[in-house]
């Protein structure tokens, strides 16, 4: 018989919650941004539920209007680190922008958590939506979605040259003979691009899983051939099942077009489950989320994905408002859909508004229910797993400890980990260097990198 395919799980980790509002709530942690003790016991609770991995979004341009968690968090490598060091088996994806930063220093950062985590790191690649990043990286402008989207794929392909500088036996350290590297395994990139010069070589070894796992946020036609291209894995967000299913099956078929297996990049829908142990449990503890927030905060939380545009000019009982291109240029996906629901299901600017800063979504109920939803959305081909990130207090608590038991029990997630690695457990294959002169075929027999492959 062959084995059922099996759900991946990652959680995201968001501090004070991902609404303008959730830190009011008596069983939040109004300080859990900063605390670091508060993101130890989230990853060891993930790991606990047999989590692939856990999820720092992150950003680079803050105002007063931004939500709480995002005036005040840690950045997230550093973070990471400290996570790998009270964890075990559980990956750790970080978010960093392609538009401000550079790529050694980056393939550096993610190289490294790979060794320090023993090959269980993931880097979450975006392209920054907020024209603000721009005043504080010493750059007179912003670049415009389509060349940030240019300038991502050039630096990851730079990222993942570095990342084979040396093969993987390159390091002999041999203290009879004096032989510390093979230098016939060291390689320079000597990179010339468009955007980017990079010689190299980078100054670490590849790790345990030959590569950190390379992740994409970001939908539109340009995200969405970025990620088919370069990514492992894709993090989205759908209010639907239907419109889950599109994306998945555009991807994909964008993967195969550029020559690659549709199983070689995973498709990590976002979900915020609410489970009660019964379903008024569930609705009780949304609406108390909901409500915790004024009208006004949740007009400038949805402000944010427009330019920071200011929402209260408008009646708040009428039609959403017609607003052109704002927003384009910026969160693009993410605004295109908010439209676009607004006219298809003609909703006032206040639904809109409180729709966005405390989604009610599919996934709320029982445990049964949403174990339900998790399935229906996996079998469906919307889903090879989801990113968990609940702004319910307790939310992956209540997950890991309540839905996680029943999706075992169904024989669609794992009962352990079946890996040491991130890209063992996401059963991703592993990726031969690049100047590596031997068939597959014969490093699959070599005995000492028989340890390292999943
Ligand atoms: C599910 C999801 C998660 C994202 N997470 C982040 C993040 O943590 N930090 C960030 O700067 N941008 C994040 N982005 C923004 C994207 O990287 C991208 O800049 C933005 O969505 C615009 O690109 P698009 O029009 O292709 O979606 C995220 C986008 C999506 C859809």
């Amino acid at each position: 018989m062959t084995e059922k395919r099996k759900l991946r799980l990652g959680a995201v980790i968001h501090g004070v919650g991902s609404s303008v509002s959730a830190w009011r709530h008596p069983d939040i942690q109004s300080d859990a941004s900063i605390n670091i003790s508060y993101y130890q016991g989230q990853a060891r609770k993930a790991e606990e539920g047999k989590f692939d991995f856990v999820f720092i979004a992150d950003g680079l341009f803050i105002n007063e209007k931004a939500i709480p968690h995002f005036l005040n968090r840690f950045e997230p490598l550093t973070l990471l680190s400290s996570l790998a060091a009270v964890t075990s088996r559980i990956g750790l994806v970080g978010t960093l922008s392609t538009s401000y930063s550079e790529p050694f220093t980056v393939a550096r950062q993610f190289a490294s958590l790979d060794h320090i985590s023993g090959g269980r790191a993931g880097w979450n690649v975006v392209t920054s939506p907020g024209e603000g990043a721009a005043s504080n990286f010493n750059k007179g402008t912003h670049p415009d979605h389509s060349t940030r989207y240019e300038i991502a794929e050039e630096y990851i392909e730079v990222a993942k040259g570095l990342w084979d500088s040396w093969e993987d036996d390159a390091f002999v350290r041999n203290k009879e003979s004096g032989v510390f590297f093979d230098p016939e395994k060291l390689h320079r990139l000597n990179h010339k691009g468009k955007h980017f010069s990079v010689a190299g070589p980078l100054n670490i070894a590849r790790s345990k899983q030959g590569q950190p796992i390379v992740f994409q946020a970001g939908s539109s036609d340009s995200g969405r051939n970025l990620a088919a291209k370069t990514a492992d894995a894709v993090f989205t967000g759908h209010e639907t099942l239907e419109e889950a299913r599109q994306f998945y099956a555009d991807v994909k078929r964008r993967a195969a077009e550029y020559g690659r297996s549709p199983d070689d990049v995973l498709i990590f829908p976002g979900i915020g489950p609410i489970v009660g142990r019964t379903a008024e449990e569930a609705e009780r503890k949304y609406e108390e989320t909901a409500n915790l927030g004024s009208i006004e905060d949740a007009l400038q939380y949805l402000g944010r994905f427009f330019d920071h545009h200011d929402f209260s000019q408008y009646p708040l009982d009428e039609p959403f408002p017609e607003l052109g291109e704002l927003g384009s240029n910026g969160f693009r996906s993410t605004t295109d859909r908010i439209k676009a629901k607004a006219k298809e299901l003609n909703l006032t600017l206040r639904q809109v508004a409180i729709r966005s800063t405390t989604p009610r979504g599919d996934f709320i109920g029982t445990p049964e229910q949403v174990a339900d939803r998790i399935q229906e959305w996996f079998e469906a081909g919307a889903a090879d797993g989801f990113i968990i990130g609940s702004n319910a207090p307790n939310g992956l608590n209540d997950f890991v400890e309540l839905v996680v038991p029943i999706l075992q029990q169904r024989g669609i997630y794992r009962d352990d980990y079946e890996s040491d690695t991130l890209r063992g457990n996401l059963g991703l294959g592993f990726p031969v260097n690049r100047y590596v002169k031997q068939p597959a075929a014969t490093i699959e027999s070599d005995p000492e990198l028989e340890s390292v492959k999943q």
